[in-house]
């Protein structure tokens, strides 16, 4: 690292949770725990077939019970309460373990496992159970929550914060995400124009590889623990 770092952006993916035992998207036979993203990740697919749609995430969800935190994600809680506000942590990731290992300074920008979102009014619910299509919404009561999942051809959330903290970012950080889904994936080059110092870890390079200054191979929970030493120490 060649500068002076203070504000730090770091941009998580589902390489992060692999190795507590969650798939990835973007497996070598292209499906997600057996079905096609467009089959279970659109508004088409929402309209299309809800019951499909909504078991898909609410066997996500159940499966969250099963797995906890690995190295990479402790390590990062680490880092959140030792560098204080002067870094931000973006998941693309909708399981639940960064803030389970203490993270506290995280956006879901992909959305959440465990929360509902009210088609009616907007308002975004706390849920932990299955959540079959036509459950009611605890804030209008109108029967109309779905997965609080941002799906493809949705805006993922709070990109005003997120591009504010990659205009100030020192070190921009890029873990377990194959590069392949926009708008993430340009979010190297948004901290590079900045002046950041961009880094990937991830077990193979990105598609975006290239364009980082440095990219170290392996698994997150060897190389985020080794990176989180190094700016701790
Ligand atoms: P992908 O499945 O596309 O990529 C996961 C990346 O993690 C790959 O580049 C792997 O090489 C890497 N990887 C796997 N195991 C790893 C390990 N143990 N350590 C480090 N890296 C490892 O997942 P994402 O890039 O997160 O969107 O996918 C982006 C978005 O596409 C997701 O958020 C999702 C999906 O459609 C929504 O759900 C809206």
């Amino acid at each position: 690292m060649t500068h002076d770092i203070r504000n730090i952006v770091i941009l998580t993916g589902a390489g992060i949770s692999a190795e507590s035992g969650l798939a990835t998207f973007r497996g070598p036979d292209g499906l997600w725990e057996g079905h096609r993203v467009e089959d279970v990740c659109t508004p088409e697919a929402l309209a299309r077939d809800p019951v499909l749609v909504h078991r898909f995430y609410d066997e996500r969800r159940a499966k969250l019970a099963d797995v906890q935190p690995n190295a990479a994600h402790e390590a990062l809680a680490a880092l959140d309460a030792s560098w204080g506000d002067d870094l931000l942590i973006v998941t693309q990731n909708v399981d639940d373990l960064h803030e389970r290992a203490g993270a506290r300074r995280l956006i879901h920008m992909h959305g959440e496992l465990r929360s509902a979102l009210c088609v009616a009014c907007g308002k975004a619910v706390s849920w932990g159970d299955p959540l079959p299509p036509g459950s009611s919404c605890t804030g209008c009561a109108a029967p109309r929550l779905r997965p609080d999942i941002v799906f493809f051809g949705e805006m993922p959330y709070r990109m005003d914060r997120i591009y504010a903290a990659l205009e100030q970012a020192d070190l921009f950080v890029s873990i377990g995400t194959s590069g392949a889904v926009y708008p993430a994936a340009g979010f190297v080059q948004t901290a590079r124009h900045a002046g950041a110092h961009t880094i990937e870890l991830n077990l193979d390079p990105s598609a975006g590889s290239a364009l980082f200054d440095e990219s170290r191979l392996g698994p997150a929970t060897l190389l985020v623990p080794d990176l989180v030493r190094t700016l701790l120490s």
